[in-house]
């Protein structure tokens, strides 16, 4: 299975902050916020990853992650000159999927909680059509919702509806079998002029294809989109950190776990971090794992 991580879009939502940087780029706590959704493809198993983003955004992202082999994973990258909806993923990345299955993740998205990774490994091995996430909000007026039968099967979805039919929000997490290419190009853009997910996973739903996992209370999903939330993300990381000692999200952590690198280039990576605390715990791990250093 491919991944493409999307973080392109203009970032209105976040003026002035976002009128200079990339939202994506922004920090949440300790580290970029593309870190998060980046680490969830790894957790999947995933190590051919594109990054999608603005033509003026993409050589910061280039600039940051650069080819992905220092955490033992393949990363290219690919322009999305206008914002033109999230399934314009799959089409500016057909060469890249190929004949492979695909994940989407969001470049604004927070995924966290126990046992999470084994979800993710089970849902793209075991992948038939589609599988989406759902997660239970306050605000589901703000997503694409979810209408579930008695059984928890997905019935429908509705892009931002004024009167929701659930409470459950559709996460900008997608794992798609290889229709999906097919399926995004004969897409017709929306009443907003965009080639809408909600379209893809509708698609997926009327051939009966699609299937939802629901994220329950043991886990946090965290939306980045306002100043508030932005800054609550930011918040929550922090907690979690300085309770636990330990950091989400961490690349090199999680590259090391999922046995991409070696605990020697963990700690190689960690030492080039040393004037922040971030590096030290990069080492701590590596050590912890048997590194010389
Ligand atoms: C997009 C999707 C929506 C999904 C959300 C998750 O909305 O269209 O279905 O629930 O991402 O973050 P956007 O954030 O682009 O408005």
């Amino acid at each position: 299975m491919k991944g493409i991580v999307l973080a392109g879009g203009s970032g209105t939502r976040l003026h002035p902050i976002t009128q200079a940087v990339s939202k994506q780029l922004l920090p949440v706590y300790d580290k970029p916020m593309v870190y998060y959704p980046l680490s969830v493809l790894m957790l999947s198993g995933i190590r051919e990853i594109l990054v999608i983003s603005t033509p003026q955004d993409l050589p910061l992202f280039r600039r940051l992650l650069g080819d992905g082999s220092q955490v033992g994973i393949e990363l290219s990258y690919a322009e999305q000159p206008q914002p033109n909806g999230l399934a314009e993923a799959f089409v500016i990345g057909a060469d890249f999927i190929g004949d492979d299955d695909v994940a989407l993740v969001l470049g604004d998205n927070i995924f966290y909680g126990q046992g999470f990774s084994r979800v993710l490994r089970e849902s793209s091995r075991g992948l038939d059509g589609c599988m989406l996430f759902g997660y239970p909000v306050r605000d589901p007026e703000r997503y694409g919702v979810g209408e579930i039968d008695a059984d928890g099967k997905l019935l429908s979805i509705e892009e931002k509806p004024a009167h929701p039919r659930s409470n459950t929000a559709i996460t900008g997490l997608y794992f798609y079998d290889n229709e999906v290419v097919d399926i995004a190009r004969g897409l017709r853009p929306s009443a907003r002029g965009e080639l809408e997910i909600t379209d893809v996973n509708l698609t997926y739903i009327r051939r009966n294809r699609a299937r939802l996992t629901e994220l329950g209370r043991g886990f946090a999903w965290l939306d980045t989109g306002t100043h508030d939330s932005l800054l609550e993300a930011g918040q929550f990381v922090q907690v979690l950190e300085h309770r636990t000692g330990v950091r989400i999200a961490c690349l090199e952590e999680v590259a090391l776990r999922m046995g991409y690198i070696s605990a020697d280039d963990c700690f190689a990576l960690g030492a080039k971090l040393v004037k922040s605390g971030y590096g030290d715990y990069v080492m701590d791990v590596a050590r912890a794992a048997g590194a010389t250093g």
